[in-house]
């Protein structure tokens, strides 16, 4: 695809100012979420327990022992939801199916009764015009398969690819674009390195072992759902755009290759190139002999797709520091130093840097070219309730972001990248993994008590982004 963007640009010489963009014809804007994070039911009709069941009863694990047994209760309200959406004018939600609603017992039979609801939610958006983008694994991994090694294990891959094909099996006809995994790195480092996300284990060994079965279960359900006939196939990842603290410095420049390495290249190389790095695979034989990684398993990795999914919210900045630990999420890290944020950061404490997602999708685009990208997750957390005296929930801050990063996304569009949508996250407030219900990244306010909804300022302003397809000339907190 061409892009074609205009924008009407800032008055010669004059500072830069907010100008009206448009994205190019057919441009995707949705929302997303995923099931742990909203759906709540979590004993109902025959759903087996996840890792974030278990983990989220785990004393300690989770601000103030949040869990996502009731979450947004979207199980139950997925028709306001959806009606929701439309009030939005999304063109595109993508939401995650739950394993362990499907397959309660990871591997055994499948669940029909599961596989109903999203057989429902899958109507109910096209019946008013949304197209669906399902996600099949964003996290939450039935605890049988977890009691049997998890992600740590080849079995777990295989796993994936049979419950990939029950899923296809029941919504392939009315689904035209699959993601398999969401955020693989998250799922290795978060899970079994630092142990800040479920299951919990901080172990480098285990970790790079997740990293090779986690792409490994994408390529193989990959094939299986091409196989079966899908149309679009995609992998969603979370790239960070890694910079040398002091761009002149070789000692900061080979900091940033090992990070960039760990956090990048570990996962894009053996997708697109069908090889690992060499200086990964160095990096990881310091810890394991690297049994795991079988001939043969990266060329089912480089299995062909149709779609990137990029996620971004923060960019990274890291330094040569000798005597520095390593942090527990990069494995191997030490003598590395992470910059703290500067500037503005979010509720969660994430710097705010839109020109980090203009130079990662360039990047990528560079690097790994010919496969057209999606952002399929960025946004904010700001903690802004509805006013009581007007009802509205004025959080004038995401709205900048998004303004920002969008503008980013332009950027790249005009410098030649192939982007072909934006999901914002989130459609609604939720279960925010360890951090629990403590910080709001919904563009629609979540009462947790009575389950009310409230579109915040930014939905009223995304909406009126999808519409005219494109940002105004307006800056976005005039009002
Ligand atoms: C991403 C996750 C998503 C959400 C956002 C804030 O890493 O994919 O579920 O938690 O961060």
């Amino acid at each position: 695809m061409t892009a074609t963007v205009t924008s009407e640009t800032a008055e010669p010489g004059g500072a830069p100012q907010s100008s009206g963009l448009t994205f190019p014809d057919g441009f995707v804007w949705g929302a997303a979420t995923a099931s742990y994070q909203i759906e709540g039911a979590a004993r109902e009709d025959g759903r087996g327990p996840s890792i974030w069941d278990t983990f989220s009863r785990t004393p300690g694990k989770v601000f103030a022992g949040h869990t996502g047994d009731v979450a947004c209760d979207h199980y139950h309200r997925y028709r306001d939801d959806v009606a929701l959406m439309v009030e939005l004018g999304l063109a595109s939600y993508r939401f995650s199916i739950s394993w362990p609603r499907v397959r309660p017992d990871g591997a055994g039979p499948v669940n029909h009764r599961g596989l109903d609801f999203y057989d429902r939610l899958t109507d109910e958006l096209i019946g008013n015009g949304i197209d669906p983008v399902v996600t099949l694994y964003h996290w939450d991994l039935p605890q049988t398969l977890q009691d049997r090694g998890g992600w740590t294990v080849r079995e777990t891959a295989e796993a994936f690819a049979e419950y990939a094909q029950s899923v296809y099996a029941r919504l392939g006809d009315r689904v035209r674009t699959w993601t398999t995994l969401n955020e693989p790195w998250c799922s290795a480092y978060l899970g079994y390195a630092s142990g800040v996300h479920a299951p919990g284990i901080q172990d480098p060994v285990s970790a790079f072992k997740a990293v090779h079965h986690l792409l490994l279960g994408h390529g193989l359900a990959a094939r299986a759902l091409r196989d079966a006939g899908a149309q679009t196939i995609g992998i969603t990842l979370n790239p960070s755009s890694v910079l040398p603290l002091d761009q002149e410095s070789a000692a900061d420049q080979d900091a940033a290759r090992i990070i960039d390495g760990l956090q990048n290249r570990i996962f894009l190389d053996p997708l697109f190139h069908g090889r690992y790095p060499a200086d990964m695979l160095e990096h990881m034989a310091r810890f394991t002999d690297l049994a795991h990684i079988r001939e043969g398993d990266e060329a089912i990795i480089n299995a062909p797709i149709d779609v990137l999914g990029v996620n971004f919210y923060t960019p990274t900045y890291v330094s040569a520091k000798p005597g520095q630990a390593a942090a527990l999420d990069n494995p191997g890290s030490e003598g590395i130093a992470f910059r703290k944020p500067v500037g503005p950061v979010t509720d969660i404490g994430w710097q705010i840097e839109p020109a980090g997602l203009t130079r990662l999708l360039e990047r990528l685009h560079k690097d790994y070219p010919g496969t057209p990208m999606m952002i399929t997750e960025n946004g904010a957390a700001y903690p802004e309730g509805p006013d009581p005296a007007t009802g509205r929930v004025p959080d004038t801050a995401r709205i900048e972001y998004l303004d920002g990063h969008l503008r980013a996304c332009h950027d790249a569009i005009s410098r030649g990248v192939d982007l072909r949508g934006y999901f914002v996250w989130s459609l609604l407030d939720n279960f925010e993994w360890a951090e629990g219900y403590a910080k709001r990244f919904g563009v629609v306010h979540v009462d947790y008590t009575t389950q009310e909804r409230v579109p915040k300022d930014s939905a009223l302003w995304y909406r009126d982004v999808i519409r005219r397809n494109g940002l105004d000339d307006r800056s976005p907190t005039e009002g």
